[in-house]
């Protein structure tokens, strides 16, 4: 049978793509034809993840060990993967990072760190990636946020505030980019097992959770990519500042 591809010709850069959630967009967008270039803070688990995702599909697939929070870094990452094919075509800002506490407890530098890292690497990528897209006539950006916004998780205020500025930027550019053939959407997460996760929750806790979701377990990376891939598609040209959740049904509004 064969495959569809309908990324097939383009390239997709991806942030924190080396474990986790990001990893299986990764994936996901490989499978559908695009060639990557994949960011992460940690140079061994990008190179790991860009080796394996070449090796099995036969995309071109480059690593790039950056802190989405080193803005000339970034910068020298555009510039590099856009040399691929002259422009970027997907960007999935994934890169994120939380931490738990009472709000009473955090200090100004934790609310920094969290806006730097959740909310200020978005738009700062998302700017170097758009005249790009604006002069193509097409791009795709897709934000993974969280469903700790919606629902008011305790212990993570401020990554919760940060996710929730996400959303509030993707619905805006949204409409400034629309008539220029790029769309921007969301996917919110909840619980969803990754390397991320498991540093969180202990085993006990996670066992436990599943009788909070209406589908009887926790989310999958997986569940994450599938979703990303379909607004990363031409497919979605119809369907730009919207936020789906992937939860397992947790929050229903
Ligand atoms: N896992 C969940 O339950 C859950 C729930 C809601 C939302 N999310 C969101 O999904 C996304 C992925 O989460 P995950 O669970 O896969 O996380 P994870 O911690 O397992 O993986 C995150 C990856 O991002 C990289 N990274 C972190 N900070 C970075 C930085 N400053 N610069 C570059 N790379 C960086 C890490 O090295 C790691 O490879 C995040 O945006 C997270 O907020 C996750």
């Amino acid at each position: 049978m064969t495959q569809v591809q309908p990324l097939a010709g383009q390239v997709a850069l991806v942030t924190g793509a080396g474990q986790g959630v990001g990893e299986a967009i990764a994936g996901r967008l490989a499978a559908a034809g695009a060639d990557l270039a994949l960011v992460d803070r940690r140079e061994d688990t990008v190179r790991r993840v860009a080796d394996r995702i070449a090796a099995e599909t036969g995309r071109q697939v480059r690593p790039y060990a950056c802190d989405v929070t080193d803005r000339d870094g970034l910068g020298v990452v555009v510039k590099d993967a856009s040399a691929l094919t002259g422009r970027l075509d997907v960007l999935v800002n994934n890169a994120g990072k939380w931490t738990s506490g009472a709000f009473v407890d955090s200090s100004p530098a934790d609310w920094h760190e969290q806006l730097e890292i959740n909310f200020l690497a978005v738009l700062h990528l998302s700017q170097l990636v758009l005249p790009g897209m604006l002069e193509a006539g097409y791009g795709r950006i897709v934000n993974i946020i969280s469903d700790s916004a919606r629902v008011g998780e305790p212990g993570v205020a401020v990554y919760a505030a940060a996710k929730a500025a996400v959303a509030g930027f993707s619905r805006v550019l949204a409409k400034e980019v629309g008539r220029r053939g790029v769309t921007v959407n969301c996917v919110s997460l909840s619980t969803t097992v990754t390397p991320g996760a498991h540093d969180t929750f202990s085993e006990e806790q996670l066992a436990k959770m599943p009788r909070l979701y209406p589908v009887g377990r926790l989310g999958r990376p997986d569940d994450a990519a599938a979703a990303v891939t379909y607004f990363a598609s031409p497919d979605a040209e119809w369907v730009t500042g919207q936020t789906l959740s992937v939860n397992g049904g947790y929050a229903t509004l």
